[in-house]
């Protein structure tokens, strides 16, 4: 039973957020289609929607939905983040919308399961149309996870062991990205790993998060630069971070992937793809129906 809607901003709301989305993940093992680390991972820098107050619905354990609003460079992506059976979609939806008011029929998007026909229902009623655009969400219960692969000349580091030098994951977003990632509650150091060759160039990195709340474990993002791609390094990285992620007690294991390189990597490390993904659109500059 709901018993408050608040207005939150800030990382009160990213809190609040958190709390909705593992209480969604212990509800539900495998529903919806973000986990909290998702929303802290879009915490990395500054964004026009950091500072809206959006609702955050209560039940008398905490919070229980929330509207989500995250400004990319040309649109905004809404969601909706709710526990399931308590507060109604369409009312997180019609919130949702109503908080892009300051964005003035700017360009939207959504990411929506292809088997959530009801939030696609939702979006295409309010002016959002298919893309072709499909992603993937892949599971792995952390006892079958793939061994610790090497390669030569090649090594693994966390950023506690690399503190003293500038964080690898500034140069795509942002000199604030290391001081905004430690603002977040299941950021762990131990987990922000980079490959590193003989002589200390980043070739990769790759963030895991552990959410002890849900104990699942989530790879977001894996990057290994163009000149080094296709020598397993990517591997490397990320059974590394699985295994590190099971040490510290995760129990299942989650990726999401838009490519097929990543989609190959993923699932050829044992990871199961349990959902396709759809991106819907509502282009700017939107008028609302009669007006
Ligand atoms: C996806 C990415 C991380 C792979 O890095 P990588 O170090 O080249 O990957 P690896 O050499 O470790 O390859 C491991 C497996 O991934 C798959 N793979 C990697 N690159 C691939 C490609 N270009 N095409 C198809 N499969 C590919 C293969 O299955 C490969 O195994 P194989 O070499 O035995 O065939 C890299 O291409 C990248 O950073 N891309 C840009 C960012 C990105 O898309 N990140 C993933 C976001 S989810």
């Amino acid at each position: 039973m709901v018993v408050r809607r608040e207005l939150m901003r800030g990382l009160g709301r990213l809190n609040a957020t958190t709390t909705v989305l593992q209480r969604a993940r212990l509800a539900d093992p495998l529903g919806g289609m973000w986990e909290a680390a998702d929303v802290q991972w879009w915490w990395r820098r500054p964004r026009a929607t950091d500072e809206l107050a959006l609702p955050v619905w209560f039940d008398e354990v905490g919070p229980v939905a929330a509207a989500g609003l995250t400004a990319w460079e040309d649109t905004w992506q809404a969601d909706v983040f709710a526990v399931p059976s308590i507060v109604k979609d369409e009312d997180v939806w019609a919130a949702t919308l109503e908080g892009t008011a300051a964005h003035r029929g700017g360009a939207l998007e959504v990411l929506v399961r292809e088997d959530d026909a009801p939030l696609a229902d939702l979006a295409l009623q309010s002016g959002f149309a298919m893309t072709d655009e499909l992603s993937g969400t892949a599971w792995m219960d952390a006892d079958h996870r793939p061994p610790v692969a090497q390669v030569n000349g090649f090594a693994i580091v966390d950023r506690v062991a690399r503190a003293d030098r500038p964080h690898p994951m500034i140069v795509r977003n942002g000199e604030l990205v290391e001081q905004r990632l430690r603002q977040c509650s299941l950021y762990d150091p131990t987990l922000d790993l980079a490959v590193e060759d003989a002589d200390g160039s980043v070739a990769g990195y790759a963030l895991f998060w552990f959410d002890h709340a849900t104990l699942v474990g989530l790879l977001e993002p894996m990057r290994v630069e163009d000149d080094y791609q296709r020598r397993g390094l990517a591997r490397v990285l990320l059974t590394n971070g699985l295994d590190r992620l099971a040490r510290k007690g995760a129990r299942r294991l989650k990726v999401g992937f838009e490519t097929d390189a990543a989609r190959n990597l993923y699932l050829g490390a044992g990871f199961v793809q349990t959902s396709v993904d759809r991106l819907l659109t509502r282009p700017a500059p939107y008028e609302q129906p009669g007006q």
